[in-house]
């Protein structure tokens, strides 16, 4: 029997409510499901990457066909390496689409053995990133139903 490996990977500054909703779903169609955090020495994370993967491993514990993990370099070359047939990616709206479509095309033509599935996350997810969650909890908006309880704890420590 085949078992199908996937990789969702990103940036998770912070973790939102719209990428748990993703893992659910993925964990619900792969066999394995591999969320993997870019570990991008040039960005200036509000979450060091140590405390991306708590978070992400406390909001995952649940589903045992989940692991997180962190990569660096191109995701292509670290989901060889983990065995992954499929990268897993959401799009929110339109807009999301043409960046997405050609990362996955060029993901696509350095390593043809690697399938983007795109899910749609839950609708009232369809507005939310962790750019904006960022700037409104800068600015001392209320994140509740936006991050899970334990982001919007640790970014009210961060940020007061
Ligand atoms: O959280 P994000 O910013 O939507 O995630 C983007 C990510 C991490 C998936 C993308 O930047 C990536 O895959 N970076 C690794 C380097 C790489 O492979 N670049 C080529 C992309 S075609």
């Amino acid at each position: 029997m085949i078992r199908v490996i996937a990789i969702y990977p990103g940036s998770f500054d912070p973790l939102t409510n719209g990428h748990v909703d993703l893992i659910d779903r993925g964990s619900k169609i792969f066999d394995e499901l591999i969320v993997a955090i870019l570990r991008n020495p040039e960005k200036d994370p509000l979450f060091s990457l140590d405390e991306r993967l708590e978070m992400l491993q406390a909001m995952t514990l649940h589903r045992k066909n989940v692991r997180v993990d962190s990569f660096e370099g191109l995701m292509v070359d670290y989901a060889m390496r983990v065995n992954a047939s499929a990268v897993l990616r959401g799009i929110r709206a339109i807009s999301d689409y043409e960046y997405e479509l050609q990362m996955a095309l060029m993901n696509r033509k350095l390593e043809p053995r690697l399938e983007t599935v795109f899910m749609l996350p839950g609708v009232s997810y369809s507005y939310l990133s962790s750019k904006l969650v960022r700037e409104i909890a800068q600015l001392g908006a209320p994140l509740t139903g936006l991050v899970p309880a334990i982001v919007e704890e640790r970014m009210k420590a961060k940020i007061s």
